[in-house]
């Protein structure tokens, strides 16, 4: 039987293995903990610091004040899980869209047609596709946001193609310029809040925008191409996820699958070294390479090493070049957290979010300096690669010449390989990352990674199920803490724990029952977004699977919960529409208003029936307008 396969509904990893598969384990590391009891296997796991986490729902039982004034820290009734095709919030807190794609941001712009799409003309003064990673800048009294359009769904994007797939190079432009980064003013007004038409701040970044390439590998041979011979000025930024914001009001968006953009118009091309280990093969998902020259690897083989960085644009400057930081490593980054040093310099969390790959980190040479000249602070520094043992402890290995056997350039271009070198920890696919305002503590989503314990990763790297991914097939994800040493975020020592690990405890009464801070009314799958609030909240979303079915049971839509790093409480805020994935949020600059992503909704989100579905960023307040964050 021949069996055709839809590749516009494959996830990103899905289309990686299908071009390149990933060589398959055997033996012991597929023996798992399936026998083990919830609570046997979770005394196995170290619990440490402050948080006590992974039996937080044990400790809230107590009646203690502690528990109480655990409670109290959740300004909302927790709501059940919906299956509808709607955003649904807590009793007292209501909702309103702010943007959906195709809205213009300047007027005498050609909104959205559910009919033929959008035209050419329109496509980069409109907000583009699948919002994700966003923040919010304040300018003197303005409010801006930034916010990153991943990726695009090309049959409603070309809904006079059947196939979805673009036709002529005019066509490939619409979904180039419906991809990237919007950034919009916003404000409030008697109505709620909107998107201000021409704004001045208004700017639309996407795959042609040109980008200055800094840091060490800018320059680089392998960073050069016919068009840009020097290899300091490419074009575009692709496959925008997560986000990053930087302590002097900068905006870090952070470049993804981006491999999934290239492809050979010569079937024979035989791909560079370090290819496949980015997943950069001849077909590229949107057809790019057949009507635009600098997607072909076999005419420009060295334009994909030009992307798969973090990307700096200053949202306060609507004439400013956006710049390739190549410092912080080349990988499918997810996002970029900040933090400080104890001595002020600049470090950043980042994930890369494939199955087993890693966590990395880097830390800059200089210091930040408020008001201080920050312009090269994310050019120089120490690119580090996360390693987690079992006992609890773990280490930033620096990713140096003498430890690679690599050039400083080669570890930026390849960290991937880099980091394989060192024997970096292979992950269950790092999402973001985000770091506890109010204590020194780090927490990265491993959103699931149902290869774990079968199969290597792109570089084959095995992938036991132990340390911080303790379970083989894992189809929930967990999220890891980790404490550095000295209480100090430069620190290369830390211990860590596990914060949760997700779920299903009406399916399941082993470890895939979830930790003991899970239970039915709380359980999801799949954390990817994650965010603290000034309060020390941290907020978690999900893109996991909403059949509401089977290992997923009662687990509902996407989702939005809210955790207390003290105790492990984890509770039910938000769901989103069915098909939708809820991710990016920020807040308004006086907290009383939290921004919201929907993405790739399957329903007629927000417009109801008829209407296509629209990927939206929906405001949420409460009702009495207190703080929410
Ligand atoms: Fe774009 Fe890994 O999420
Ligand atoms: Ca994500
Ligand atoms: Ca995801």
């Amino acid at each position: 039987m021949n069996i055709e396969i839809d590749k516009s509904t494959l996830s990103w990893d899905e289309w990686d293995e299908l071009h390149d598969p990933r060589p398959e384990e055997t033996g012991f590391d597929r023996v798992v903990e399936r026998a083990m009891t919830r609570r046997g296997f979770l005394g196995n796991l170290v619990v440490l610091g402050s948080g006590a986490a992974v039996m937080g729902t044990g400790l809230l039982s107590s009646g203690s004040a502690r528990a109480q004034e655990a409670a109290s820290r959740f300004a909302f009734t927790p709501i059940a899980a919906q299956t509808d095709a709607t955003v649904h919030v807590p009793e007292g807190y209501s909702w309103q869209p702010l943007v959906k794609w195709g809205d213009p941001l300047f007027s005498g712009v050609d909104p959205l047609s559910q009919e033929t799409g959008i035209s050419l003309e329109a496509s980069d003064k409109v907000f583009g596709e699948n919002t994700d990673g966003m923040e919010l800048f304040v300018v003197g009294n303005r409010q801006l946001i930034a916010v990153n359009h991943e990726y695009v769904n090309t049959k409603v994007n070309l809904p006079h193609r059947a196939d979805g797939m673009p036709a002529n190079a005019d066509e490939v432009r619409i979904l180039q310029n419906m991809q990237g980064v919007t950034v919009m003013e916003v404000a409030e007004g008697p109505d709620g809040w909107a998107v201000v038409i021409d704004s001045p701040y208004n700017r639309r970044i996407h795959h042609n925008t040109p980008m200055r390439i800094s840091g060490p590998a800018a320059g680089h041979d392998l960073m050069k191409t016919e068009a840009d011979p020097e290899g300091v000025l490419a074009l575009g930024t692709l496959n925008n996820c997560g986000s990053g914001k930087t302590p002097w009001g900068t905006y870090l968006t952070c470049e993804e699958n981006f491999n999934g953009y290239f492809g050979s118009t010569d079937a024979s091309f035989e791909r560079p070294e370090g290819f496949a280990r980015y997943g950069i093969g001849l077909e590229g998902r949107y057809r790019y390479e057949q009507f635009d020259p600098r997607f072909d690897i076999s005419m420009n083989p060295n334009e994909p090493n030009r992307h798969g960085w973090v990307v700096e644009i200053d949202p306060a400057d609507p004439g400013s070049t956006p710049v390739k930081r190549t410092a912080l490593g080349r990988f499918k980054h997810e996002n970029a957290a900040c933090a400080l040093a104890r001595d002020g310099r600049v470090v950043v969390y980042m994930g890369d979010d494939e199955r087993g790959e890693f966590m990395y980190k880097f830390v800059s040479s200089g210091i930040y300096v408020p008001g201080g000249d920050t312009s090269g602070l994310l050019d120089d520094g120490q690119l580090y690669v996360a390693r987690f043992n079992d006992d609890g402890t773990g280490e930033w290995v620096a990713l140096t010449p003498e430890a690679t056997g690599m050039s400083a350039e080669e570890i930026l271009i390849f960290s991937r390989t880099a980091g394989s070198r060192v024997n970096a920890t292979t992950m269950d696919r790092p999402e973001w990352v985000a770091v506890n305002p109010v204590a020194v503590e780090g927490y990265c989503c491993l959103t699931n990674n149902t290869r774990r314990g079968v199969r290597a990763n792109a570089g084959g790297d095995w992938t036991p199920a132990s340390g911080p991914n303790p379970r083989a097939e894992n189809g929930y994800g967990q999220i890891v803490r980790w404490y550095p040493e000295a209480d100090d975020h430069a620190a290369s020592g830390f211990t860590w724990d596990l914060y949760v690990m997700a779920g299903n405890p009406a399916v399941h009464s082993d470890a895939y029952a979830g930790s003991e801070n899970i239970n039915e009314g709380n359980m999801f799958n799949s954390p990817d977004g994650m965010m603290f609030d000034s309060t020390g909240l941290v907020w978690i979303q999900t893109d996991g699977d909403d059949s509401n079915e089977g290992d997923f049971a009662g687990q509902g839509n996407n989702q939005m919960l809210a955790g207390d790093p003290a105790t492990g409480r984890i509770e039910r805020f938000l769901t989103g529409p069915s098909g939708s994935e809820v991710t990016g949020l920020t807040w308004s600059a006086d907290r009383r208003t939290m921004f919201v992503g929907i993405q790739h909704p399957d329903a007629p989100f927000p417009d109801g029936d008829g209407a296509l579905p629209r990927s939206t960023v929906v405001a949420v307040k409460r009702d009495d307008n207190a703080l929410v964050g």
